[in-house]
C-alpha cells in the first residue's frame, strides 16, 4: 500500500492503542447489543487494535478486523494472540477498496468510528454493502458534526488550528448526518427504509486527570497531533492546550481526581442488506 496515502499516514502517525485503552468498556457494551452468536461471520472495518473485534470474538463470532494502519493491525494481532482468540485475525486494508474480500461474505459488518475516517464515502458504502451477505447487517458508529460532546469538539477545535484540507475533501463528520448516510447507501442500492438511526453514547474512562488525557491525545491521536504541530508553527500551542483542557474538564463527570470519565454522543446506524 502507498506510504504516501495521507489517510494511512494520519493513523500510522500516532498510536491509537493509547486512546483505545480508554474505550474498552464501551466497545464491549456496544458489542453485547449486536446479537452475536457462535460462528457469526463479522468484518470489523477500521477496527484499530480491536476494541469491538476482541469482544465480538469472545462471544464466539468468526471475526476479521481490517484497518489501514499497519501498527494497529499488528497491535490487534498481538491482542488476539495474548487472549488466545484463534477466531480473530487482523489484516491491513482500505475501506474504500476491500481488495481480496469476496462479495456476499459477512453476516455483520461493524465499523465503529472507523470507515467514517476513510475518504470517498460513496465507495466505502458500496464496499460495505458488497461484502455483506444478503440478509446481513451493517452497523456503523459515527461522530456527529457540531455535537457538543467530546470527540466532535476535539475534532472541531483541532481543525481550527490545522491548515484547511485540500479542495474536494469530504469531512468524515458528514457520516454523522442522517441524510448523507441515506444518500451514500442509496447509491449502493439500499433503500432508506432499511436504514435506522439511534443516538448512542461511548464513555472514555481514563486513569488520570483531564489534562493528562489531553496529553495522551496530543501525543498519540493523529488529528490532535497535527493540530499541535500546526499550532506550534503559528505560536498558538498554549491556546490549543488550554482550549482542549477546558473542554475535557467541563465534560468530565468523574468526582475522583485520579480518574477521568467523559461521555460522547454518536450516531449509530444500522443497515439491513437484502
Ligand atoms: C478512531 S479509530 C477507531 C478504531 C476502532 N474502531 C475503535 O473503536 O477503537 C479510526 C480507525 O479507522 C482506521 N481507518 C481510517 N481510515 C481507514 C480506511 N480508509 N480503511 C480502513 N481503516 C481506516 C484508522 O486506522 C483507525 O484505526
Amino acid at each position: 500500500m502507498d506510504q504516501m496515502n495521507p489517510n494511512k499516514a494520519l493513523w500510522e502517525k500516532g498510536d491509537f492503542t493509547r486512546i483505545a485503552a480508554s474505550m474498552r468498556e464501551s466497545g464491549e457494551a456496544l458489542v453485547s447489543t449486536l446479537g452475536i452468536t457462535t460462528g457469526l461471520k463479522i468484518l470489523d472495518l477500521g477496527c484499530g487494535d480491536g476494541t469491538t473485534a476482541v469482544p465480538a470474538a469472545k462471544l464466539g463470532a468468526d471475526v476479521l478486523g481490517v484497518d489501514i494502519a499497519r501498527n494497529l493491525v499488528e497491535a490487534g494481532n498481538q491482542r488476539a494472540a495474548e487472549q488466545g482468540l484463534t477466531n480473530l485475525r487482523f489484516r491491513e486494508g482500505d475501506a474504500t477498496n476491500l481488495v481480496g474480500l469476496q462479495d456476499n461474505t459477512f453476516d455483520l459488518v461493524v465499523s465503529i468510528f472507523g470507515a467514517m475516517f476513510a475518504p470517498k464515502p460513496f465507495d466505502v458504502a458500496k464496499e460495505m454493502v458488497r461484502v455483506t451477505r444478503s440478509g446481513g447487517r451493517i452497523v456503523m458508529g459515527n461522530w456527529i458534526p457540531n455535537d457538543p460532546t467530546l470527540v466532535a469538539q476535539i475534532l472541531k477545535i483541532s481543525a481550527a488550528y490545522t491548515p484547511p484540507p485540500p479542495e474536494g475533501f469530504i469531512s468524515p463528520m458528514t457520516w454523522g448526518i442522517e441524510a448523507n448516510v441515506v444518500e451514500r447507501f442509496a447509491s449502493a442500492g439500499i433503500s432508506g427504509s432499511n436504514i435506522s438511526f439511534l443516538r448512542d453514547t461511548y464513555r472514555f474512562n481514563f486513569a488520570g486527570g483531564p489534562s493528562e488525557l489531553v496529553d495522551v491525545f496530543r501525543r498519540y491521536y493523529g488529528p490532535t497531533m497535527n493540530a499541535f504541530e500546526a499550532a506550534e508553527k503559528s505560536g498558538r500551542t498554549e491556546d490549543l492546550r488550554k482550549e482542549l483542557e477546558a473542554l475535557f474538564e467541563s465534560q468530565n463527570t468523574s468526582r475522583r481526581k485520579d480518574v477521568t470519565s467523559i461521555p460522547a454522543t454518536f450516531l449509530r446506524v444500522t443497515v439491513k442488506v437484502n
